[in-house]
């Protein structure tokens, strides 16, 4: 008996000493790509085009993946070319094992672009952990969605969240959508679907190109209930600006950009600032009125982040000294010791973080 104990614990080290995780994962893949001791996998199972230059991709997931709670978002990473690349992606649920990732090509992005020219079924995606603050138990009867863009991702996810939990029998929801064409609106077959079924969804879609009709104080005073309606906003950073100022009487306001479109095109914003890197022990010099860590990344430093957004906090550091500006809603701050979120805000002053 002892004999039989001692030959498989002499085993069980041995296998662990000869196999560590990435040999036993890469050994795993051979016989199925979604099998992993730990990696959070998911498979490409289907692809369709749902607007102009945007794709849905059902993915089927394994077992360490972890799902948000609707209207959260994903780090996801892809391989291209050898090279690991991560970027944040709304999910919306399909099934307990599918989930499916809408992705509209953005100019010059290297990772949307392959995800809806390149990426065939059978390929394999990394998931991360999913994390932001819209989320679908809302505590109004009333809850608005605002979108511009890919900013409708998280509120399909919503919407569809709300759907499965029968939440859309007792909360009135309306969607306001923003897309340049008729060609850009993505799951308008979706959203007709979902308010011929469900009497509280209502939706409108506007077309930019067509007629003038970006977000605006009408589109504010056709609600009847602001003060007991829930508001999320998910666009470009002027969108979720102009949200955040127009809709600042509302029960609850949550607003995400997912582009820094207006405030970093400052052309006052001319010169240089100089920012120390206290981990580093170096000092240099970017330009004033850019985002930190797109600036650092020009000059070859690697900051770690995810979203870019302002979303996840991983590229948040503590500051030492020094006037910073928040890219997303102009926003100034000077004092020392606060977390910045180097992706969204830019340098005043000369800057001493701890990166
Ligand atoms: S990279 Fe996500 S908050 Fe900055």
């Amino acid at each position: 008996m002892h004999a039989i104990e001692k030959r498989n614990s002499l085993f069980n080290s041995l296998a662990h000493s000869v196999m560590n995780s990435h040999d036993a994962n890469f050994w795993l893949q051979k016989i199925n790509p979604l099998w992993s001791i730990n990696q959070s996998l998911a498979k490409i199972v289907k692809k369709q085009i749902v607007a102009k230059d945007t794709v849905s991709l059902i993915l089927q997931c394994n077992r360490h993946v972890t799902r948000g709670v609707a209207g959260q978002h994903h780090p996801v990473t892809v391989d291209i070319a050898g090279r690991h690349y991560e970027r944040t992606y709304s999910l919306m649920p399909v099934d307990a094992d599918h989930l499916c990732l809408t992705v509209k090509k953005v100019d010059q992005g290297l990772v949307s672009s392959w995800l809806v020219e390149q990426s065939q079924t059978g390929d394999i995606l990394r998931l991360g952990q999913p994390y932001g603050e819209m989320q679908q138990s809302v505590a109004t009867p009333h809850l608005l969605l605002l979108a511009a863009g890919s900013g409708i991702t998280p509120m399909l996810s919503l919407i569809e969240g709300l759907c499965q939990s029968k939440q859309l029998n007792t909360t009135s929801v309306k969607l306001m959508y923003w897309v340049k064409t008729q060609a850009d609106a993505a799951y308008a077959e979706y959203l007709k679907e979902v308010s011929e079924n469900f009497a509280h969804f209502s939706y409108q879609i506007f077309y930019t190109q067509q007629q003038d009709q970006r977000l605006n104080q009408s589109h504010v005073d056709q609600l009847l209930a602001l003060g007991q309606t829930t508001v999320y906003a998910c666009g470009p950073s002027g969108f979720a600006a102009s949200a955040e100022s127009l809709f600042k009487d509302a029960a609850a306001l949550q607003t995400e950009a997912f582009s820094l479109s207006l405030f970093d095109t400052d052309a006052t914003e001319t010169g240089f600032i100089n920012v120390t890197l206290t981990q580093s022990n170096k000092t240099i010099a970017i330009p004033k009125g850019q985002s930190i860590l797109s600036s650092l990344e020009h000059q070859g430093i690697k900051p770690n982040h995810g979203c870019r957004m302002g979303i996840c906090n991983k590229c948040a550091c503590n500051k030492a000294q020094g006037a910073t500006k928040n890219l997303l809603n102009g926003a100034a701050n000077n004092e020392p010791t606060q977390l910045l979120k180097i992706c969204v805000n830019s340098a005043q002053s000369d800057l001493v973080i701890d990166l």
